[in-house]
């Protein structure tokens, strides 16, 4: 069935843009556009006008950072979730969001379709639709990118000047970014070879390590059951506390990550992250957490922290897993309260000290000097039965 409204997830750039008037065309529906504010640093408010000269009735503009601090950045922290060991998902985490805004806006607006403008080839469409088909398996979804005549960029921006649609394009943009709070995906023109070093003008938020300063510079962050509260003993808002740290950050040059991985469709790619406030938080919750959970539950974690960081770069957020997960997490984060020391200096970002009030780490029993309270003769023993199983009939074995 053809849709006769369509609320379309709309940036104001060139793909989204050209949409609006094509879907129009192609379906001779009505378009409401939605944009969300996720913390990217941009004005969002030219778009209003932007959208309905471009030929959407109406367009939603929603501040959702705090949202996605809360809802979806300080799960993955929690959980420590980094996909193969570097990219901490910015853009992996905003998705499940926009989508389940998608769902709610259609729903107030009683549209029978949403729309997106990712391509074929990459992990956001799969995490969209996903998202989208669990939360409301009625709703059509549209991807026009996937099929649509434009060949280039180019041929988009023959169709906006045919169609008096306003572009601001600038000319040799090379690569395709998406910004948000948590953190930058850079991709595409030079980068997409991986055998060569990104460019300066790849940089985005980080400093270069040559332009970074010559003197370290500490910074404390406070945590409450697994998430931060305050940064140098100044309690704020996290939406705040994540803004500060990725100056402060970036200005040392931390959080750039450079590497290829797979992508759900398959393919591998070549990505530039930069994520200042990601990376401190991430290690400074590392290290708090370290000093309080035990060793079992701690280990057990890391498997958790490895399926959690797949499954939100699956686009596996809306499942019964993620729930699961969760409840395991949570209970693991209620006593993970204390204050984190790091040192940031030329890219790097060292722990300088952590402290805790429900911290089990014992001085008396971790002591090689006169305190120690540890009974060294209680450990003969329990080596004894440690290794018992692997004394035991090795008849022909030979190690
Ligand atoms: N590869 C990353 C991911 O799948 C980043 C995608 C970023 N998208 C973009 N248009 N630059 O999460």
């Amino acid at each position: 069935m053809k849709p006769k409204k369509i609320v379309l997830a709309y940036s104001g750039g060139l793909d989204t843009s050209v949409m609006i008037q094509w879907l129009k065309e192609q379906y001779n529906a009505e378009i409401i556009a939605f944009a969300a504010d996720l913390g990217q640093g941009e004005d969002l408010e030219p778009l209003r006008q932007k959208a309905i000269a471009t030929g959407a009735s109406k367009i939603y503009i929603e501040d959702l950072k705090e949202e996605f601090v809360q809802e979806y950045i300080f799960p993955a922290l929690k959980a420590d979730a980094v996909y193969e060991k570097k990219y901490l998902l910015a853009t992996a985490l905003s998705r499940p969001l926009i989508a389940k805004k998608l769902v709610e806006i259609a729903n107030l607006e009683s549209a029978d379709a949403v729309a997106h403008g990712c391509t074929g080839k990459g992990n956001d469409q799969v995490r969209f639709e996903v998202g989208i088909s669990t939360l409301a398996p009625e709703l059509q979804i549209l991807a026009p990118a996937r099929g649509w005549e434009f060949k280039s960029r180019e041929e988009e921006m023959e169709y906006a000047q045919k169609h008096n649609i306003p572009v601001s394009v600038k000319k040799g943009s090379l690569y395709s970014i998406d910004k948000n709070l948590w953190g930058i995906s850079v991709e595409c023109g030079v980068i997409e070879n991986p055998a060569i070093e990104p460019p300066d003008d790849s940089y985005q938020i980080v400093s270069h390590i040559n332009n970074t300063p010559d003197i370290p510079e500490y910074v404390e962050i406070e945590f409450e059951a697994g998430v931060p509260v305050a940064m140098n003993s100044e309690r704020m808002n996290p939406v705040e506390l994540i803004m500060k740290l990725n100056t402060l950050g970036g200005r040392h040059g931390v959080g750039r990550v450079d590497m290829v991985e797979n992508r759900v469709i398959g393919i591998k790619s070549r990505e530039v992250y930069e994520a200042p406030a990601a990376h401190i938080l991430h290690e400074a919750h590392w290290a708090l957490q370290a000093l309080i959970l035990d060793r079992e539950c701690s280990h057990f974690k890391e498997t958790v922290a490895l399926k959690y960081a797949e499954l939100i770069y699956y686009g596996l957020w809306f499942t019964p897993l993620k729930n699961a997960f969760d409840a395991f997490v949570n209970t693991t984060q209620s006593f993970v309260t204390g204050t984190v020391k790091l040192k940031l200096y030329k890219g790097s970002v060292n722990i300088a000290g952590r402290m805790s009030p429900f911290s089990m780490y014992s001085h008396k029993l971790a002591t090689y000097d006169a305190e120690d309270a540890f009974d060294h003769t209680a450990a003969e023993g329990f080596v004894k039965i440690w290794g018992l199983p692997y004394r035991q009939g090795n008849g022909g074995r030979v190690f």
